[in-house]
């Protein structure tokens, strides 16, 4: 089954009530995204597969470990793309597979643009980031799609989540885990999270 971990880190509610605030303008909100993005990931990749190896310290030989798996970052566009620095800034040997996905705003059924992954991207360890997590279908298409190249080792990591988001993956994907910065109550009948912040992006991007 998989697990839901909500974050409260005082620097993730911060920036939480950076971004719900409608007064907050595309720069900040973009900034403080990143930053969440790259508090999330310090959370999503405590796991990480590491190996043994020896360095020639100054003063003698030491053991060391390093990261001992690729790691492909898979935002779902346009709003995951501004999670994407914040993942890199902390693992810049990441590689970057990209999903164009968006909400048909009738039937909230997520629609297919684009897709290009790393050709590796089965071998090692994905991290798939959007900000919202709402009905949950964009997710949970964007799992389907990453599966059908063989992955395995497969996170979701948003930064605010509605509760019917988190049912619908642990529904469809019971092998992937949500990390987020908060869960919020409920979905509008437009399907918007609330109180969320609105659509996340148009605000990164300055579209509103
Ligand atoms: C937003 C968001 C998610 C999706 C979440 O994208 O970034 O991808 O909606 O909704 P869901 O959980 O109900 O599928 P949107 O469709 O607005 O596209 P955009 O990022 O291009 O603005
Ligand atoms: N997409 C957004 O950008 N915001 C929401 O609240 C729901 C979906």
């Amino acid at each position: 089954m998989s697990e839901l971990y909500v974050f409260n880190h005082p620097l993730l509610q911060h920036n939480l009530s950076i971004i719900r605030d409608k007064s907050t303008g595309n720069r900040d909100f973009r900034e403080a995204i990143s930053e969440m993005a790259m508090i999330l990931c310090c959370e999503a990749t405590r796991d990480l597969p590491l190996e043994r190896v020896t360095v020639e310290t100054p003063i003698m030989s030491a053991n060391a470990n390093r990261l001992g798996c690729n790691i492909t970052v898979v935002p779902i566009l346009r709003a995951g793309l501004g999670m994407v620095d914040g993942f890199l800034k902390l693992i810049p040997t990441a590689k970057v597979g990209h999903i164009g996905l968006y909400r048909n705003e009738e039937t909230l059924e997520p629609v297919y643009y684009y897709r290009k992954m790393p050709s590796d991207i089965a071998e090692g360890s994905v991290f798939i980031v959007d900000p919202m997590l709402a009905t949950g279908g964009s997710a949970s298409a964007a799992i389907e799609l990453i599966k059908s190249y063989g992955c395995k080792r497969i996170k979701l990591v948003s930064i605010i989540s509605a509760p019917e988001g988190v049912a619908l993956l642990k529904k469809e994907h019971p092998d992937v885990d949500i990390y987020t910065a908060a869960l919020d109550e409920r979905l509008n009948e437009r399907g918007y999270i609330v109180p969320g912040l609105g659509d996340a992006g148009d605000r990164i991007f300055g579209t509103l």
